[in-house]
This record gives C-alpha cells, sequence and structure tokens, in this order.
C-alpha cells in the first residue's frame, strides 16, 4: 500500500483489508452473543457506514437481522462543524425492537449522542452502537459505543466508506492523514 494524495492533502496506509476483516467478524461475534432477540435493526448511519454496514450484516450469521438507513452530516473538510443536520429520518416503527447503530466512525459523539436520544424517545427494546472507528481522545459527548472495531489517534482518516468531501468512499483500506500536510 502506497501513500494516496488527494484535494492537496496526502494519506499514509493505516489499517489493512485483512485487519479490517478479522475486526469485522469479531464485532459481529459479540454482537451475536448478546443479542436476546433473533431479529435486530441494524440502523445503518449513511454515508460513511455503508460499507461496514454491508459486511456486518453478512458476518453476523443471523438469518431474521433486517437492516435500514438514516443520514447526519456533521463534517466539512476535515473537521467537525458542531452540529449535526438530520438528511433523511426513519420511516418504520422501532417500538420494542433491538436497535443496533452502525456507525463508520465515533468521533466526538455528537451525532450518536443525538441519534440515541431520538431513538428512546420511539421506545426500542434496546439501543446499542457498533461503530467501525473511535476516536477515544476526540469523545466530548454520550457514552461511548458498545462495539469497536479500532480505536484511533485522533486523526483525519479515509477510505471503506469515510470520505473526504464525499470522495474516496471506495478505497478497500484505511489511510489516515500524513503529519507534514
Ligand atoms: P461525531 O459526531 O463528531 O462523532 O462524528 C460523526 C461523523 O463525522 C462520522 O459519522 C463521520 O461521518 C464523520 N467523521 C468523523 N471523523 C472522521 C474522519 O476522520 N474521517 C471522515 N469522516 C469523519
Ligand atoms: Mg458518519
Amino acid at each position: 500500500m502506497a501513500d494516496i494524495t488527494i484535494n492537496g492533502l496526502t494519506f499514509e496506509p493505516h489499517i489493512t483489508r485483512d485487519e479490517i476483516d478479522a475486526q469485522v467478524q469479531r464485532v459481529a461475534s459479540e454482537i451475536a452473543r448478546d443479542c436476546t432477540t433473533p431479529n435486530p435493526l441494524l440502523l445503518c448511519v449513511l454515508n460513511g457506514a455503508f460499507i461496514f454496514a454491508a459486511d456486518l450484516i453478512r458476518a453476523l450469521n443471523m438469518p431474521r437481522a433486517e437492516i435500514t438507513f438514516i443520514r447526519f452530516k456533521s463534517y466539512e473538510g476535515t473537521s467537525s462543524t458542531g452540529t449535526v443536520k438530520e438528511i433523511m429520518g426513519l420511516n418504520q416503527s422501532i417500538e420494542g425492537r433491538e436497535i443496533i447503530i452502525v456507525e463508520d466512525i465515533v468521533d466526538t459523539g455528537i451525532t450518536s449522542l443525538q441519534l440515541r436520544k431520538m431513538l428512546l424517545e420511539q421506545k426500542p427494546a434496546s439501543v446499542k452502537m457498533a461503530t467501525l472507528l473511535f476516536k477515544p481522545e476526540s469523545l466530548k459527548q454520550g457514552t461511548p459505543p458498545e462495539y469497536v472495531g479500532f480505536s484511533i489517534p485522533s486523526k483525519f482518516i479515509i477510505g471503506y466508506g469515510l470520505d473526504l468531501d464525499e470522495a474516496v468512499r471506495g478505497l478497500p483500506e484505511i489511510y489516515i492523514l500524513k503529519e507534514n500536510n
């Protein structure tokens, strides 16, 4: 894996495909072990989590697991704007359901806190969060995610669903912003 430059910023390889696959499998096993109903509802937070969610639901090995989608936006360029905009909401009842929020990354925790509050108003049986990546040093609000693929330093990353101004979501591996940009 070589460095890549996009929009004038250089990124270096950080997490390989094999490492991602192994952690997706581990997180899926933990979720399946903890589920108390046969049909948990995965709630994929678009756009970033779509690739993780696709791999996670296949790794879960629970034929009755369901998936639905919601869309938020909080980032512009390489930093959080501090406010979260809901762009596409939930269109089904979640009352009494076991909900697993699927996120690409938890950074400040603002999105996660707002989402949990919104979901709890609709009386689900439980709400937990699975995130591929977690920046523990950036967490400002809310509780840490229940399931974490990788804890990473508080630097900007791209690939495997994560974007830089909507580009590079299709990179199969994860890259991190280099120090000397
Ligand atoms: P939070 O609300 O600050 O926890 O961040 C939530 C959203 O910001 C994530 O779901 C991502 O879409 C985006 N985000 C946070 N950190 C990064 C990053 O390093 N690269 C790309 N997107 C990020
Ligand atoms: Mg996101």
